[in-house]
């Protein structure tokens, strides 16, 4: 059982503006890999094999394959108490936004509603070239490539190495970042550029910023709060702390 500070509660208690940065860790409660832990996907892969344009050019059966061993994973899952404490938070807050680096779909399936997916959705594929999405054209075993009415490849609809991230995500999510009361930092290991700025930047702004995680990150220094420990466990109960903090303000 984590114990949260009077600072926590109450800067949680009064925020107005709470924004969310959240990454593979948030995900492993409900079965999926992290990209860099002890059993993460890049230690057993090389992500310029598997995640990239020229991978796709070169090798597009064994990148496809990979896709579909990955949605098959997320097809089975469901969103965990991490997940679902924070479609909760959203109802009470005037403003409540997540910027997601997962792929997986689970803050929807969840019932969060403002997400910005910053890598994508692995459960769409977009046109390489004009970018319309597709649900359900995808790969077709012996017939590595589909095309889109304009001609373009057909491709996952994530973010490969080497390419920049949805602009419009992006920026929505540094504006969010800046105008924070509460920044939070969720199973991510603070990585990967630019996102791993966000909490940074939210910092910097003048919010409250707490991380969660199963282990120190390069973020823990800066943050006003680090919790070492399972998204799933801490996040309810400090949620639930919160309630019963506000429950206790008005009863006085
Ligand atoms: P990482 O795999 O780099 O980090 C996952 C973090 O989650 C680690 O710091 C773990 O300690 C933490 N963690 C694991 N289980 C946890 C739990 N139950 N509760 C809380 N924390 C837990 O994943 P990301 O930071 O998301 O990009 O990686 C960022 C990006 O790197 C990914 O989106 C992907 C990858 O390259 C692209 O594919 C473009």
């Amino acid at each position: 059982m984590s114990t949260f500070s009077q600072e926590l509660l109450e800067k949680l208690a009064t925020a107005k503006s709470v924004g969310v940065l959240t990454g593979a860790g948030i995900s492993v409660e409900s079965g999926i890999a992290t990209f860099r832990g002890h059993d993460g996907i890049w230690k057993k892969f090389k992500p310029e094999e598997l995640a990239s344009m020229d991978a796709f050019l070169k090798n597009p059966e064994l990148v496809w394959e990979w896709y579909e061993y990955r949605r098959q994973i997320i097809y089975k899952v469901k969103p965990n108490p991490a997940h679902f404490t924070l479609a909760e938070m959203e109802s009470c807050y005037p403003e409540f936004t997540i910027s997601t680096q997962n792929v997986d779909g689970l803050h929807a399936l969840a019932g969060s509603k403002n997400i910005l997916e910053l890598h994508g959705n692995i459960l769409y594929n977009r046109c390489n070239q004009c970018g319309k999405k597709f649900k359900d054209t995808g790969y077709e075993k012996g017939k590595p490539f589909q095309y889109c009415n304009c001609g373009g490849k057909i491709r996952p609809d994530v973010v490969w190495f080497g390419e920049p991230l949805p602009a419009q995500e992006l920026e929505k999510s540094f504006n969010v970042a800046a105008k924070s009361d509460v920044y939070f930092s969720i199973g991510t290991s603070a990585n990967v550029y630019p996102a791993a700025m966000l909490p940074v930047e939210a910092k910097l702004y003048g919010a409250y910023v707490i991380e969660i995680n199963l282990e120190k990150t390069t973020l823990s220094g800066q943050v006003d709060v680090s919790f070492l420990g399972k998204a799933g466990e801490i996040l309810p109960e400090m949620w639930q702390a919160v309630q019963k903090y506000k429950n206790k303000k008005i009863s006085i």
